[in-house]
């Protein structure tokens, strides 16, 4: 028996709420075995009881399935997250983890599957709320496939810096935005990792001058991993918008954002179904991806439902050259419409 096949097994254990095992996470902070005696320690950052009572439970199934003349004991070493400070939105978790000073609330836009339209929602959604009388920002967390930038019109610009060593936002469409796609050439790839992936989605929260805004949406990437966790686990997000589209497949998806929100105390202000029909010029409408599946998928989980945005050439074209469909056609179109709802059911939600 040795360290590294008793790391090895500890694989098996994923953080609560998520897709990743604790050894990628990096929160296995030592392995020691001295003859019969094996010691696990892991180190984790939250203020819900519930997360180390069950990785310390899962850690204990997985060393069980090793050798059994060897004893192991686990210990799960638990830091609170640094008090908040400023006048941020608190958590529901009671304040552990930290606002952004001048930002009412901050909300995060996940999906689980990729490719169903989280930049298109949380795009349109800022205009939506904008045109409310909110002052928005948007931080594109999506380190690897920014669009945020793109979407608004604004790839080729570069932000400068204040003296205090800020980063000042780009403002579009009276937006205030950030994101991976101002700091680099549309071509070149992202090759950040892990902790350096951490490293940078902190720097977009914490090092720009994001100024007074009523909220901030987060455009996460799809999937619930190192970029979620540390998002959810320092950020007090006054919470978190789920879009899907009304397939199995990608509701399979929405379904671990959910529960990944859920098991650190976010509250889910609502569901949005987007891509829900396609309805051609003579009015007929076609349920392309079927019908209803996340407003049936809202109602079993107690989620509120806040639109169905339709399938649209004109959203897609739109976000292509830069002027979301909420600014280009404001309250003409269904989509429009559909992002006007949205947006007054999430100001209905909203702490902030
Ligand atoms: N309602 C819609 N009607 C037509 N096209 C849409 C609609 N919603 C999104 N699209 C198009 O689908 C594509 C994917 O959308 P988008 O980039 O917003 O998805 P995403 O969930 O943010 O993707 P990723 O997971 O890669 O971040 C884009 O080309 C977008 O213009
Ligand atoms: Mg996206």
């Amino acid at each position: 028996m040795t360290t590294e096949q008793i790391k090895d097994a500890l694989k098996a254990v994923k953080y609560p709420g998520f897709s990743r095992d604790i050894v990628s996470f990096g929160l296995v902070k030592d392995v020691k075995l001295e003859g019969k005696q094996a010691e696990v320690t892991i180190q984790i950052q939250t203020t819900d009881a519930k997360i180390p009572e069950e990785i310390y439970l899962n850690c204990q199934d997985a060393l069980n399935t090793l050798d059994d003349s060897i004893t192991y004991r686990v210990t799960v070493d638990v830091k609170t997250p640094p008090q908040a400070s400023g006048g941020g939105a608190q958590s529901a978790e009671g304040g552990g983890k930290t606002g952004i000073p001048g930002v009412k609330s901050i909300i995060a836009v996940a999906s689980g599957k990729g490719g169903v339209g989280k930049s298109t929602v949380t795009s349109n959604l800022a205009i939506a709320l904008s045109k409310q009388g909110l002052k928005v920002g948007i931080c594109d967390c999506d380190l690897y496939g920014p669009s945020i930038a793109h979407m608004f019109g604004a790839g080729d610009r570069q932000p400068s810096s204040n003296a205090q060593d800020q980063i000042i936002p780009i403002k579009a469409h009276g937006i205030t935005l950030m994101s991976m796609g101002f700091l680099l050439s549309p071509d070149s790839p992202v090759i950040v990792r892990g902790p350096l992936a951490t490293r940078y989605i902190q720097q977009f929260l914490r090092q720009v001058e994001w100024g007074e805004l009523d909220v901030l949406l987060l455009d996460l990437p799809p999937g619930t991993g190192d970029i979620q966790l540390t998002i959810v686990q320092t950020v007090a997000l006054d919470g978190s918008l789920i879009v899907t589209t009304p397939q199995e497949i990608a509701l399979i998806d929405a379904r671990k954002a959910i529960s990944m929100f859920s098991k650190v105390n976010v509250t889910i202000h609502g569901l949005i179904e987007n891509m829900a029909y396609f309805q051609c010029d003579h009015g007929e409408r076609y349920q392309i991806f079927g019908k209803g599946g996340g407003r049936e998928e809202a109602k079993r989980l107690k989620i509120p439902f806040l639109a169905e945005i339709p399938i649209d050439p004109t959203t897609c074209e739109a976000g292509d050259v830069g002027t979301p469909i909420a600014l280009a056609n404001p309250n003409k179109s269904a989509p429009a419409e559909a992002f006007t709802k949205a947006a007054e059911g999430l100001m209905q939600k909203m702490k902030g």
